[in-house]
């Protein structure tokens, strides 16, 4: 190790690491690439993780920014997790969730149920969030053709959202990056604004831009008809769409509306859900608002196993039952649905966030985290800085003024991403967005680190940018 304890990679080690990454290249398909890097695509290797910290090929230690994909609420290599996962693998590994029930998935369904707002007590587990959301909005079409409404049918999401990338939850999402090649469920899906404050039109008032919302919502229901209008999916805070935090009241008086006009609300708090907002979910705690339907899934595992589900409404499930229609079959499930070592590990990783305080800790440093983090906005790319709980986004313009954001292909996001692993930060960046959704266990020191970091990468990334002519600012 060097004085900058930087582990030196011996020959054989290296020659490991050559190899890994040139499998990679040949055979590993990764999320979202593009034509150019498909069958040639390689990232960042990691080797190990510890707390808040990952560690690359060269064994130097980032701190986890992302918290893996928002999920790594509890921290990185946890015996407890470990314990858990392992004592389930010894007493049964899997079995059919079509014929039997395991002790894990019947306890974690309950748990979940206790915590969860209202009536909502019937949970269905599912793999991970894309198929948690896509069963919520399946169930949502069977329920109406079960109460013979099948023209109720069509699913309203927003620009900006994020569902997940089954071919009907890709349909609901709305970042025009991910648009351009991929078919969708046009059909029945219809969406409506994006609730972006930073973006509402010029000289419009926050509380002008609410009523616009609210009112374009119960437009496009009337205009569609109540009686073709199936649910409205929404994250509380749309979170890969860049953080966005609608305005206040956004969530009651849109609530309201589908109540209003019987269309089902499913809150998707697959990334606010499990502590990332101070509470095990956020759409009554923080939002004031019960829905139909909560779909989950990252936070559930903390990213130990894949783990995903939807918590419904005692409500929904009685309504089905009051048509005497008993022999309707709600097709819908997977070969691992409730798997008793993802429920285990959902069980264990609960523990851990109640028995060390998490969602107290959370709510406690939050302010810090958001205040450190706004400081960055008197950097001349920084157009904004906006989150809640331990979520921020930077977003970064060409011009601070027109807020007119970078060309795509400058890839800021990615660059200042570069930067900072040098210095020892992982970023998770989106065009040019970078977001920040840390470890629920990271301390103050550690928030002073990666501040310190993100501001070094973006100056770094600025000084880049204007050397090479593609930013005056
Ligand atoms: C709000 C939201 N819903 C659904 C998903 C899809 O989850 P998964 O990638 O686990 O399928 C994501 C993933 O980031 C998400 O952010």
């Amino acid at each position: 190790m060097n004085s900058s304890g930087v582990l030196r990679a011996k020959p054989e080690a290296a020659q490991a690491i050559d190899g890994v990454l040139d499998k990679a290249r040949r055979h590993l398909i990764q999320p979202w690439p593009t034509v150019g890097v498909l069958g040639s695509d390689a990232r960042t290797l990691l080797t190990r993780s510890d707390g808040i910290y990952v560690y690359d090929e060269r064994g130097r230690a980032l701190i986890d920014g992302p918290a893996g994909m928002w999920c790594v609420q509890i921290g990185h290599r946890r015996p407890e997790m470990a314990a858990a996962i392992s004592r389930q693998v010894m007493s049964l590994p899997y079995y059919s969730p079509w014929y039997t029930t395991t002790g894990p998935a019947a306890e974690l369904a309950a748990k979940i149920a206790s915590f969860a707002p209202g009536d909502l007590e019937c949970v269905l587990f599912t793999t991970g969030g894309s198929t948690a959301v896509d069963s919520a909005l399946r169930f949502v079409q069977f329920y109406n053709n079960v109460l013979g409404r099948r023209q109720k049918k069509i699913i309203l999401s927003r620009q900006n959202a994020y569902h997940g990338s089954t071919f009907l939850t890709a349909s609901c999402c709305g970042k025009p990056r991910d648009k351009g090649f991929m078919d969708e469920a046009s059909d029945i899906v219809r969406r409506i604004s994006s609730p972006y404050p930073y973006r509402r039109p010029e000289g419009m008032s926050l509380d002008a831009f609410t009523d616009f919302l609210v009112e374009e919502l119960e437009r496009t229901i009337l205009e569609l008809g109540p009686d073709r209008v199936a649910a409205f999916v929404a994250e509380p805070i749309l979170a890969s769409g860049g953080v966005i935090v609608p305005p206040p009241g956004y969530h009651v008086r849109t609530a309201e509306i589908c109540r209003k006009h019987d269309v089902l609300l499913i809150s998707d708090e697959v990334v606010t859900g499990f502590g990332r907002l101070g509470h095990m979910f956020a759409s009554e705690s923080v939002f004031q608002i019960t829905p139909d339907i909560i779909t989950f899934a990252k936070g559930v595992s903390s990213g130990y196993v894949p783990l995903g589900g939807a918590v419904i409404s005692r409500r929904l499930i009685d309504e089905l039952k009051s048509t005497g229609n008993d022999m309707a079959m709600f097709a819908n499930g997977y070969t691992y649905s409730s798997h008793p070592v993802a429920c285990a590990a959902g069980l264990a990783n609960i523990e851990i966030i109640e028995r060390d305080g998490l969602l107290e800790h959370v709510r406690q440093i939050a302010p810090y985290f958001q205040a450190r983090l706004q400081e960055l906005s008197n950097l001349p790319i920084v157009g904004e800085v906006r989150g809640m709980g331990l979520m921020v986004c930077i977003e970064c313009v060409s011009d601070r003024r027109s807020r007119e954001p970078l060309a795509l292909d400058q890839e800021v996001g990615r660059r200042i991403d570069a930067h900072c692993q040098e210095l020892g930060l992982m970023v998770r960046p989106m065009g040019h967005l970078c977001v920040m959704s840390p470890p629920l266990v990271i301390e103050r020191g550690q928030i002073d680190d990666m501040v310190g970091i993100l501001r070094q990468g973006i100056e770094r990334t600025q000084a880049d940018l204007r050397r090479e002519g593609l930013w005056q600012g």
